[in-house]
């Protein structure tokens, strides 16, 4: 059984889906923890599903170091297999990478290395693409930039607005975590 830590940032969808999926005893991951950098409201569903919680907020250390540190510590604490960044809005610093290498995944709203950082469906609409989707990736040391597991297109309809096509996204973002997930517990997805 894969031990996994999740880290949000927002409402939490793909860490539910996350949760549902390993209430079935045949899904090979179970969520030993969430973690957050604020009260998001996705802390609610791990609460209902009874995993740990824990909140590290940026605004309480004296830099960003000392922020991660007490982060990755709260995240080792749990001893988990994987890492899951799940709409977690921060950048991690080097040190919280290259502590948890082949264990940090993270998933992003398009077809990197097109759109990265934190508006990829907005800057996707403004270019005027027809197409664009989610990547789950390796976490490197720069921002969306580590190396690619897998992607999945999605077209742009017209009228998209950011938001309706960020949910068409994260409907197919939530099945591709899931089976992602699922891929690196029997190991036909090798991390390292
Ligand atoms: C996802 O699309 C994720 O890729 C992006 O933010 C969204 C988070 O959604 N970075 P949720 O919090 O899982 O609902």
């Amino acid at each position: 059984m894969l031990s996994v830590v999740v880290l949000i940032s927002g409402s939490g969808s793909n860490l539910l889906a996350l949760l549902k999926a390993s209430e079935n005893p045949l899904y090979p991951a179970k969520i030993v923890a969430v973690g957050s950098d604020k009260d998001a409201a996705g802390l609610a569903h791990a609460e209902l599903f009874e995993v740990d919680t824990f909140v590290v907020e940026p605004e309480r250390f004296a830099n960003r170091d000392q922020w991660a540190k007490t982060l990755l510590a709260n995240v080792l604490h749990h001893q988990p297999d994987l890492v899951v960044l799940a709409g977690f809005m921060k950048i991690l610093p080097a040190s919280f990478v290259t502590a948890l290498r082949g264990k940090l995944i993270n998933t992003h709203p398009s077809l990197l290395p097109q759109f990265p950082g934190a508006h990829a469906v907005r800057d996707a609409l403004t270019a005027g693409v027809t197409k664009t989707g989610v990547t789950i990736h390796k976490v490197d040391e720069g921002v969306d930039t580590g190396e690619i597991i897998i992607q999945q297109e999605i077209y742009v309809e017209p009228g998209d607005t950011e938001q309706t096509l960020h949910e068409r996204i994260k409907v197919v973002e939530r099945e591709l975590l899931v089976s992602t997930v699922e891929d690196i517990a029997s190991r036909r997805i090798v991390l390292v």
